[in-house]
Formats: C-alpha cells, structure tokens, sequence
C-alpha cells in the first residue's frame, strides 16, 4: 500500500515537472509591455518619423522643426521611431556623442518631450546595438525608448513593436563589407521563431479597439527597397490572422501609403527624417494611394472611431490625408464571444 502510494506520489511530481518544464520554456517568453495613457477624451496622438540620424544634415533639423511645431498642434502623446536612429552604422557605444547630435540636440521643440518608442534599423545593427538599448543613453535623454521587440499599450491602441532585422537573409548571408552585431540575436532561427511566437501570442490576446504594427522593414513599398520578401512570408500572415489594421515601418527614404488588396490592412512607410530623394518608383500589385519621394514625416491620431493619418514636407506643409472609421468594434463580434 505505502509503496503504491508513494509510487503514485512519484508519478505526480513527475508529470508536475514535465508540465513545469514545458510551461517555462519559449511558450510563455512574454514581450514587454508599456503602459500609455490615452488622453482625457480617449483619443491619441502622435508622430512618426524614419530613418533620421545625421547630425541635422540632410534637413533631419527641418524636419524637426515642423514636427515640433506640428507636436504641438496636435498635443501629441508620444514619437514614433522607425528606425535607422544613427547613420551611417549606429552607435559606436554609450558615449557616442552621435546620441546628442543626432537626437537629443536636434528634436529639442517641448512637445516632443515625450516618449519616443524606437525601434532598430539595418544601420543601428551595424553599430553596437546594446549602446542603443541601454540605460546609459537613457540616462542622457530618457525619452529614448529603443527595444527590439515591445508592445505599447495604450488603451484604445496597442502597438506591436517588431525587431525586423534579424528577417532579412541579406544581411547574415551577404553582409558586404558590413559588420552586424547579432549579440543576443544569434541563433537566428531560433530568435525569429520566438519573436514570431510571442508576437502571435500577443496579437491573439489583444482587445484594443486598433491593432499597430511597426517594424523598420517595409512589407510593401514602391521605392528603392521595395517590398521585403522575408516579412510578406513570415511576418505578414501572422498580422492577417490577427486583424491587424495598420503596418508602420521605415526604411524606404520617403513617405507612402499602400492598402492591401486581400485584407483590411494599410501600409504607412514614414521613412523621410533625413536623406530622401533616391528618385526610385516601381508599382507593386496592391493599391497605392499615397507617395512622395522626399523628407517630411507622419502624423496619427486615433479616437475610438476613428483613425487619422497625415503626412507632412520638410516645411510642415499637409502632403496627404487619409481616415477610417471603425463601425462595429472588433470586441463585440469577437468570436469567442458568440
Ligand atoms: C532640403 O529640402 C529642400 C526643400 O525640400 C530641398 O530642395 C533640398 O534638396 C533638401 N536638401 C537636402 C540636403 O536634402
Ligand atoms: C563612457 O564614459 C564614462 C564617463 O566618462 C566612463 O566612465 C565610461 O567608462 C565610458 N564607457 C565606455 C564604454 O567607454
Ligand atoms: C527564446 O526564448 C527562450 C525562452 O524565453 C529564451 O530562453 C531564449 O533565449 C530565446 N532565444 C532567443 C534567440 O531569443
């Protein structure tokens, strides 16, 4: 008897440890989370802006003239970042003073003290990417919030934030004469099936009224880059799935506006905070609404109903408009609920 006992005993913890083992390995790796209040009203506001860093030349000053300006108008509730912070490769370490040039000396106007939710281009992966991602250069100008892959929550908006890098093939396989600092990416199979998990994990989770994805790397674009294949393969179905309504990224130097034709979702490149002009146009298959070739940046303001996007030239000129409305809200005709 006690021996068949305490056999069953052995048995459970057994099981207990396996399911203990199981529970603790990739499947419950959580992105994290950051929690933005929304105005009094509900409502959010805020700029985009791309491929910035070069000391205020290119017109990045200009640039961050009008969104100042426009940050105002808008009462803006934070900055987001596409990408490619520092050119021409990154940061060289915490006291690169391409931090303060770049950044803190250049976006200086009040209203864009706020959160700048940043994430990492090609260029910064050229560099050290743990200067960027450290609290060394937060302690210089905390608004620099740069992390490979988080989530905004911000009540009737969550922002997905995606390390795109890592994705394209190119810069493992053909770096040229570049170096990238995969420290803490390499593996990169087993990096981009944990990132893909998580995120699946967490768009699945999602009950916000918008769903926002942003990545350096565009999925569709009609300029010099183009549309990057590993995101279309592996990235974009799990956005489809998953409802999601807008895709912001940088990376192509200018500003575009693309709708998918087989889903709700709309491309945003906001790309143009420095160098633009490349001159390159070549069509894709889904639906162009939107492009301009030059430098300027983007504005968003979201209402529960609502969605707004708008962007802006070097001088703070409206280039383009465009709304939705969202009728029925996502959580009502949730089928889980039915
Ligand atoms: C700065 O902006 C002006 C006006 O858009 C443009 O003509 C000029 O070429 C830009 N300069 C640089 C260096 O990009
Ligand atoms: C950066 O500068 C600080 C202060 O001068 C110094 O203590 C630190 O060692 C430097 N860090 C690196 C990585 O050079
Ligand atoms: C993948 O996720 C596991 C579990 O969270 C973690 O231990 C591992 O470091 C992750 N691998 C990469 C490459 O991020």
């Amino acid at each position: 008897m006690v021996t068949s006992i305490s056999d069953t005993t052995m048995a459970l913890v057994l099981i207990l440890s396996i399911l203990l083992v199981f529970c603790s390995g990739p499947a419950i790796a959580e992105l994290t989370r950051i929690d933005q209040p929304t105005k009094s009203d509900g409502s959010l506001s805020l700029l985009v802006v791309g491929d910035w860093g070069r000391r205020g030349n290119y017109n990045q000053s200009l640039v961050a003239t009008q969104m100042g300006r426009i940050g105002e108008e808008l009462d803006i509730d934070f900055v987001i970042s596409t990408g490619d912070n520092f050119y021409e490769n990154g940061l060289t370490g915490v006291n690169d003073t391409a931090f303060e040039e770049s950044f803190s000396n250049i976006y200086t106007a009040k209203s864009l003290h706020k959160p700048w939710y940043t994430v990492l281009g090609n260029h910064d992966y050229r560099g050290d990417v743990l200067a960027q991602l450290s609290d060394a250069v937060r302690r210089i100008d905390p608004r620099f919030t740069c992390m490979r892959s988080f989530i905004v929550n911000a009540e009737i908006a969550d922002f997905f934030f995606v390390d795109t890098t890592p994705f394209v093939n190119k810069y493992w396989t053909d770096p040229e004469d570049h170096h990238y600092d995969w420290r803490e990416v390499s593996p990169r199979e087993t990096y981009i099936e944990n990132l893909s998990k998580d995120l699946d994990s967490a768009l699945k989770e999602s009950v916000a009224t918008w769903k926002i994805v942003v990545g350096h790397h565009t999925m569709r674009s009609v300029s010099e880059h183009g549309d990057t294949k590993e995101l279309l393969k592996s990235l974009l179905p799990i956005l489809k799935a998953h409802e999601v309504d807008f895709y912001v990224n940088g990376h192509d130097h200018c500003l575009q506006h693309i709708s998918s034709i087989d889903s709700p979702i709309q491309y945003f490149t906001s790309g143009g905070g420095s160098k633009a002009w490349r001159g390159a146009f070549r069509p894709n298959s889904d639906m162009l609404q939107f492009f301009y070739d030059g430098q300027g940046f983007m504005s968003l303001r979201l209402s529960p109903l609502e969605a707004n996007f708008v962007f802006y030239d070097a001088f703070g000129r409206v280039l383009y408009e465009w709304g939705l409305a969202k009728v029925v809200t996502r959580k009502l005709f949730h089928p889980a609920a039915m």
